[in-house]
């Protein structure tokens, strides 16, 4: 069952290709996919290599992106920290304070659209939206691509990976480059998958079968335990002003606070969680699941077979140990030399 294929594995649909033919070749870089991930999707235009990641890794670090250098991508996606952040929600620039939990990077290349209510389609479509966020960097696109021009050593490298100078488009492409090399997989369940049956404990072994036979499995899919579709699992709904999550992208009603539901890998190192950032610990999160959700009028449907299947607080103890099980190897990266 849980080899079924999901939408992910579908190779994402590459951006419309841009003046890009004239671009050097640059060192092709060798994709390593962890054990239990499918296929890398790389769009068609923005191959990876050597020195392209390497640029998107000084971007992602450098706080010269936001409008008073002070915050990077890395700030509220730490690679120390799971490269997510352990606050519920995001401090940008001045100290502003957004609604939203910052998602881990990790594994977001397989995802078929970014950002909570999937407003951005790819990494590259996804990579200004921060920029340009008032709350988070603050900048606009031009100044940001003013500012980076300024520097020598960004110039130079821009027209080496790119051809062509610093542009909105090749700033997006050489992050997107760079967050397509942070993976995990090769975790205990991965193991387990692959022949090793010591590799889960018996709880572990209890909690994937309740995850398999109780509903979590049909939104959190394997591999990647994402569905990538959209519910309303009731997550703070019941606030003055909810966030309208999807609809704000599609305009339907049916889409109120519709989120898209995330991955699981490496989620015992990413709390706090929700779209609010409301549940502090994995056992919250799991009852607030396990309950099929909380209660409004938009909740969606989907959750029934997971209410239906009456989970037990011995079953939600071995569905918490089984999500430890999703935790495997992720790069450890270190701020680079910045120009
Ligand atoms: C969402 C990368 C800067 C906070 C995302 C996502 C990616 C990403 C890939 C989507 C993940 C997913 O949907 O699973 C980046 C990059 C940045 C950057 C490349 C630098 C250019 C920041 C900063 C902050 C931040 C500085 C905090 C001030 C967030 C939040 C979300 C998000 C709160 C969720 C927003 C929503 O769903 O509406 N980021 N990020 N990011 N990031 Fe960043
Ligand atoms: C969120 C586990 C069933 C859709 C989460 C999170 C966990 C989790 C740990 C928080 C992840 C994070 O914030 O990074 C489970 C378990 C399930 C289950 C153990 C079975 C008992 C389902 C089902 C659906 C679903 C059946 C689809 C109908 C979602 C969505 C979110 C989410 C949409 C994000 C909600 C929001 O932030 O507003 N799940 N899940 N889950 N799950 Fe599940």
């Amino acid at each position: 069952k849980e080899e079924a294929p999901s939408p992910a594995e579908k190779p994402a649909e590459s951006a419309p290709a841009g003046a890009q033919s004239a671009a050097p070749q640059g060192t092709p870089y060798e994709v390593k996919v962890p054990l239990g991930l499918p296929p890398l999707p790389i769009p068609e235009d923005n191959p990876m290599t050597v020195e392209k990641i390497e640029l998107g890794k000084m971007l992602y670090f450098d706080k010269r992106v936001s409008a008073d250098g002070s915050v990077s991508c890395a700030t509220c996606h730490d690679p120390n920290m799971a490269w997510a952040e352990h606050t519920p929600t995001s401090k940008g620039i001045h100290g502003q304070v957004g609604t939203r939990n910052a998602p881990t990077v990790i594994n977001a290349a397989y995802a078929t659209s970014q950002f909570w209510d999937g407003r951005a389609k790819t990494l590259e479509e996804q990579a200004l939206g921060p920029v340009a966020n008032p709350i988070e960097m603050g900048h606009t696109i031009e100044g940001m691509v003013q500012t980076l021009d300024g520097i020598p050593q960004y110039k130079e490298l821009f027209q080496k990976v790119f051809g062509t100078g610093v542009t909105p488009e090749n700033f997006a492409k050489a992050i997107a480059a760079f967050e397509r090399t942070v993976l995990s997989g090769n975790s205990p369940y991965d193991r387990y998958r692959a022949g090793d049956q010591n590799a889960l404990t018996e709880a572990q072994k209890r909690g994937l079968k309740v995850f398999e036979e109780s509903g979590c499995a049909d939104c959190h899919t394997p591999p990647l335990f994402s569905s990538y579709e959209f519910y309303n699992a009731g997550v703070g709904m019941n606030k003055e002003k909810p966030d309208e999550g999807r609809k704000a992208v599609t305009g339907k009603d049916e889409d109120f606070g519709k989120f898209r539901v995330p991955s699981l890998r490496e989620v015992a190192n990413t709390a706090p969680y929700f779209h609010d950032g409301s549940a502090a610990t994995l056992e919250e999160a799991v009852a607030v699941m396990a309950a099929g959700g909380i209660d409004n009028p938009h909740r969606s449907e989907e959750f029934d077979t997971v209410r239906e299947a009456k989970i037990t607080p011995e079953q939600q103890k071995d569905l918490v140990e089984f999500l430890k099980a999703l935790s495997g190897e992720f790069p450890k990266v270190e701020p680079p030399q910045l120009p």
